[in-house]
């Protein structure tokens, strides 16, 4: 082993500071010797300073500072931090025991050998799946336990562009191959264009029956703040209408007999022809997403499939209504399944709510919050997971983010929504929150359960996501040169 540093200062159990000779980078992994054994520790802090050049407070005193520094190689310090991750014992079992004693000052400090670090992070027994290296050792492939994200929920909280959604395709890529079952919830349209065998692309159905006159009247983009539209589409859906064979003729035939009644007053009648207006409109919009003969919204749903739910081309509360809709059916379906009942899903699902501050805001209730808390709280227990997505997660509702059992973190620049992953994982300490920033795109902090031990890691770039790319105008502009455009020339555009 190589020897880069003596402990300093004040050591705890879980806690060393060290000096070092050379640069040590956040995220390299070093052991150092206590009384209970030897043990593994993360760096989350790499700082370099001179004393001199700390307090020069004009420019020529920094150049003979400089000149000083140079002369003396006492003045150049470079010192670490790093969290005890645990006995190395142990840790090589896949248990975090720590230390009960912090190493005795002067302790040496050694670079974690790479063959150690393979036996942590590298595993190949059936629930576990690479995702890509050690960020600080390339010779190092880290794999994350499947399972737990299929029971423990997991959260995908990076910056835009730093790989959240290669991520999850990489998730669902390895779901797909172990025969797992996965909804996507994808509001950007973003994986229609994945490549994997089992992928599937579903518009999302929903029986009109199933839903309350608000949500019927959201789905059908009348406005909120239309109450008088909504009082009278409230008026004429009433329980006939939702138990008739034909939903859409009993729905318009009761604002059509609002309208030709004499009692109605006119405002009403305006307000009645406009709301048939806006029906057939609808229909002849979104007219695919409404079935009214379909029982559950499930049918469209496969088990043992990646499906893609595609929510784009709906408003964020149309969205919300239909998320709700769908999980609901799910949870249920698999309450079903654990008693033995019949159910379409005979095995766990994992759900991945892509924009997932979208459907659990932290400020409101969503249509759709209630049912994203219980599956976060209780889902466990009936095999249904989450994956939520996002890249505030200062924006999420922290009681459904507090339940994620593991994470994936990179590049988050706003304080709050540091403290914010700070708060619902003590894996990210506030050094090592400190770099997320820095990290590049694919460079995640992967924590908690899927992992034996949290590491920075660079995820594999995957082939079957084609998609999210930022778009190249400039070739697709010099693509367009040639269609649908004749160049004029200055004598034609006289004439004309
Ligand atoms: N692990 C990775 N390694 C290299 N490039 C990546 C990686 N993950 C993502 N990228 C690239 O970065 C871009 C943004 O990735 P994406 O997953 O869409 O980010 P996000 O969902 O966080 O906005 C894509 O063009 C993708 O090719
Ligand atoms: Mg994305």
């Amino acid at each position: 082993m190589v020897e880069i540093g003596i402990v300093v200062g004040e050591a705890r159990p879980e806690r060393i500071k060290f000096f070092t000779k050379e640069a040590v980078r956040v995220g390299e992994f070093v052991v150092t010797d206590t009384v209970d054994g030897r043990v593994l520790y993360l760096v989350e802090s790499s700082k370099l300073e001179s004393k001199l050049l700390s307090s020069v407070g004009d420019y020529i005193t920094a150049i003979e500072a400089k000149e000083a520094s140079k002369a003396n190689p006492r003045d150049v310090v470079r010192y670490c931090a790093a969290r005890a991750v645990g006995l190395i014992e142990g840790v090589l079992k896949g248990r975090r025991v720590y230390p009960t004693l912090p190493p005795e000052p002067g302790s040496a400090v050694f670079l974690a050998e790479d063959d150690l670090l393979r036996q942590i992070f590298h595993n190949d027994s059936r629930e576990w799946v690479e995702v890509g290296r050690l960020l600080r050792r390339d010779g190092v492939i880290v794999s994350i336990n499947l399972n737990k994200v299929a029971s423990r929920h997991l959260a995908i909280l990076a910056a835009t562009g730093k790989g959240k959604s290669n991520l999850l395709a990489l998730l669902a890529k390895e779901t797909a191959e172990k025969n797992g079952t996965m909804i996507i919830l994808d509001y950007h349209a973003e994986y229609c264009k994945l490549k994997i065998e089992k992928a599937r692309f579903v518009t999302p159905r929903i029986n009109p029956r199933h839903l309350d006159s608000e949500e019927l009247a959201d789905m059908l983009d009348i406005r909120s703040d239309a109450t008088r539209q909504r009082g009278i589409l409230g008026r004429a859906y009433n329980k006939n209408v939702a138990s008739s064979p034909n939903f859409w003729e009993a729905l318009k035939k009761n604002l059509e007999d609002i309208v030709e009644n004499e009692e109605t007053d006119f405002q009403a009648k305006v307000t009645a022809e406009r709301v048939l207006e806006i029906i057939d409109r609808g229909l002849a919009i979104k007219g695919n997403i409404f079935n009214t003969e379909t029982e559950s919204p499930l049918d469209i749903i496969e088990p043992n499939r990646i499906n893609v739910l595609d929510l784009s081309g709906f408003t964020e509360i149309q969205a919300q209504i239909i998320v709700a809709r769908y999980l609901t059916e799910i949870l249920n379906d698999r309450k079903n399944a654990t008693l033995g009942r019949r159910s379409r899903f005979k095995s766990p699902v994992v759900i991945a709510v892509e924009e997932a501050h979208t459907f659990i805001p932290y400020d409101r209730k969503s249509k759709c919050s209630d049912v994203l808390a219980r599956i976060a709280r209780e889902g466990r227990k009936f095999g249904v997971s989450l994956i939520l997505v996002s890249q505030r997660p200062c924006k999420l509702d922290a009681d459904v983010a507090s339940q994620m059992g593991s994470f994936a973190v990179s590049g988050l620049t706003h304080p709050k929504d540091q403290d914010f992953v700070m708060e619902v994982t003590d894996e990210v300490s506030t050094e090592l929150g400190a770099s997320l920033p820095s990290l590049n795109t694919g460079e995640m902090i992967l924590a908690g359960q899927w992992v034996t031990v949290p590491a920075l890691v660079k995820v594999d770039l995957i082939e079957e996501k084609v998609i999210g790319m930022d778009l190249n105008a400039i070739e697709m502009w010099a693509e367009d040169v040639n269609v649908g455009y004749r160049r004029i020339s200055t004598e034609e555009l006289i004439r004309l």
